[in-house]
């Protein structure tokens, strides 16, 4: 990927961090849909996104977007029940998308507590494909929000999955070894057909693998699923907090 279709923020604090990346989605969004009168976008899971979620939900950013306009989709997913605790989607409700004027059928869970996951998955696919705006022959969201995980996962592409070689599924079930769980996620066709995809990764416990991420040399990117994020025609949104990027060679 070249670096010019990658933007790389280094914001002080996490709460900067978030702030930076509430700003950069609202103003995406607003551009998007002036333009298009819709917006597609898939949200990330984990905590780092609950202050960015909890300022999109804020008064200003709230109204400033046509929620109305916007569809949701989800990144990745676990193994439970859409109102558990760890779910990606019940967290996402319940910092977010309870606060906004979205339509319940504008927004589209993953049923990664389905009996049957591929059949889950490959019905999740299909939404994808019925809904978003195809290019050539991928559907392609305008904006992918990713975290990434201390191991280098993003999404729910760990190191050494299958789902990371995939080049026809757009979404995968699979067991997640180092978790001993079942986990539901786009996969890089999907991710890479975007238009925009916004990395948001912040805290000390990330500095090791945002070095390597940002390192020169392709060993130290080897087995890091997060490197494999690379837009094929859309722009890269980095964005750290100094505690992320301390071990970093930030030019
Ligand atoms: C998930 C996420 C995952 C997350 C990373 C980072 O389901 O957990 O989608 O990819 O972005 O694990 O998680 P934190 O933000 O909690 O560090």
């Amino acid at each position: 990927m070249t670096q010019a279709n990658r933007k790389l923020v280094v914001e002080k604090t996490v709460e900067d961090a978030a702030a930076f990346a509430a700003v950069a989605m609202e103003s995406l969004l607003c551009e998007t849909i002036s333009k298009r009168a819709a917006a597609y976008v898939a949200l990330a899971g984990g905590t780092t996104p609950h202050m960015l979620y909890q300022r999109l939900a804020g008064a200003v950013l709230s109204s400033a977007v046509p929620w109305q306009n916007v569809e949701v989709f989800f990144g990745d997913e676990r193994n439970v029940p859409l109102d558990d605790v760890e779910s990606n989607y019940g967290m996402t409700q319940r910092t977010l998308l309870d606060h906004l004027p979205i339509a319940p059928s504008h927004v589209h869970p993953m049923r990664a507590d389905a009996g049957d996951l591929e059949a889950a998955a490959a019905e999740y696919e299909q939404t994808i494909r019925g809904i978003v705006p195809v290019v050539g022959d991928l559907p392609q969201f305008d904006l992918i929000l990713l975290g990434m995980g201390a191991d280098g996962h993003t999404a729910s592409l760990f190191p050494g999955a299958p789902a990371l070689r995939e080049k026809q599924k757009l979404v995968m079930a699979y067991h997640v070894p180092v978790l001993g769980r079942q986990r539901m996620t786009f996969t890089l066709p999907l991710i890479n057909a975007a238009r925009n995809v916004m990395l948001l990764v912040t805290g000390e416990d990330k500095a090791d693998t945002v070095a390597r991420l940002l390192s020169d040399k392709e060993t130290d990117q080897r087995d890091l699923p997060v490197s494999s994020v690379r837009p094929k025609d859309g722009m890269l949104y980095l964005i750290l907090d100094a505690a992320a990027a301390r071990k970093a060679c930030v030019k």
